[in-house]
């Protein structure tokens, strides 16, 4: 089996590593040599974030990988971020570390079925979430992230009709503090959908001044919860801004991390799932490793690439909301 065989059987390709290699230090080797940057999400491994060159929530990757001057972009993250990046940055060569490490959101909105629902809504304008495919957003007006969903669907007329997917917890939400009468996409992810209101309740009566975080993609019933909404940056700036010493985090614990080293003096707990796993790990994020990353900027593969004429209807829904965030400085 050759190189391309294996990663399109199994997402990366496999080598052997000398144990004695020091990973960071290759890595960082590497990175000078092909002039490549490490944009990481916040759900990644706490040693991939170490090694990145940019940490950050979907609105800050994309906005990084638009501007960036490397000649390479190594994207520690999902599927449909590292496309938004190669949509963004066509002339680029964009790797993921696991070609496999998709999302069950954007695989909740199959591109031949939105496509019949929007064409029920002629009048309405569609804002898709950037949790989706590249496909997907060629068939938008605007994408929104986690940090702008509010202010994009604030800045159309009141009486614009809109159709909003893939995330109906994130759409309701966003609804809920618009007033807008949204059309929902029934859509939603694997790991806000688990949380357990119960044993968050029980959790925050031994922990009675502890706040509760909460991503927005989380269900209703633990929204009406929390003391703060928001996307993972969000989330993490409440926290080092805040006088409070405990919190409970609702969304994927990749994110403890980055808490911890912001917040030494701070405890951050990991809302529980409603099932007997200890933890909400992202099963797609956390398919890339260092041992991953490190071979995948070495080979330059598995390499992401988006036909042509899905980029050109895919970048002007993107521009528009790096526009609109730009202008309201988010
Ligand atoms: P943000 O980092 O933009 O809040 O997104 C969370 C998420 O689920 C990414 O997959
Ligand atoms: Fe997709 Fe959910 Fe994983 Fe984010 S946490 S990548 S939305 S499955």
């Amino acid at each position: 089996m050759d190189i391309f065989e294996e990663i399109n059987l199994k997402g990366y390709a496999e080598e052997y590593i000398d144990p004695t290699l020091d990973l960071f230090d290759e890595i960082e080797k590497l990175k000078k040599e092909k002039n490549a940057v490490i944009l990481a999400h916040y759900y990644q491994d706490a040693d991939i974030q170490d090694i990145a060159d940019y940490i950050g929530d979907s609105l800050g990757l994309s906005q990084q990988a638009a501007k960036t001057d490397a000649d390479i972009i190594v994207f520690a993250g999902v599927h449909f971020m590292a496309e938004t990046a190669k949509i963004l940055s066509p002339t680029k060569k964009v790797l993921l570390p696991d070609a496999k490490a998709g999302c069950s959101l954007a695989d909740s909105c199959p591109p031949h079925l939105f496509k019949k629902f929007k064409e029920q809504y002629p009048d309405h304008l569609v804002i898709t979430y950037v949790n989706c495919t590249a496909e997907l957003k060629a068939l938008s007006d605007i994408v929104c992230t986690s940090s702008n969903a509010i202010q994009i669907v604030e800045s159309l007329p009141p009486e614009q009709k809109i159709i909003f997917g893939p995330d109906k917890n994130l759409g309701a939400y966003v609804a809920k503090k618009t007033g807008r009468d949204l059309v929902l996409w029934n859509g939603a992810c694997m790991v806000h959908e688990i949380f357990s209101r119960e044993k968050i309740t029980k959790l925050k009566e031994r922990h009675p001044d502890a706040k509760l975080l909460a991503h927005p993609e989380c269900e209703d019933v633990i929204l009406e919860m929390a003391d703060y909404i928001g996307s993972t940056t969000g989330i993490l700036k409440y926290a080092t801004k805040s006088d409070a010493k405990e919190f409970i985090v609702a969304t994927e614990p990749g994110i403890i991390h980055q808490m911890e080293k912001d917040n030494p003096a701070k405890v951050f707990i990991p809302a529980p799932p409603n099932n007997n796993c200890a933890c909400n790990d992202c099963p797609h994020m956390k398919r890339n490793t260092l041992e991953k990353l490190y071979l995948c900027l070495k080979n330059e593969l598995p390499e992401i690439e988006v036909p042509e004429d899905i980029i050109v209807r895919a970048v002007k829904p993107i521009e528009r909301m790096l526009e609109i965030s730009a202008k309201l400085g988010l």
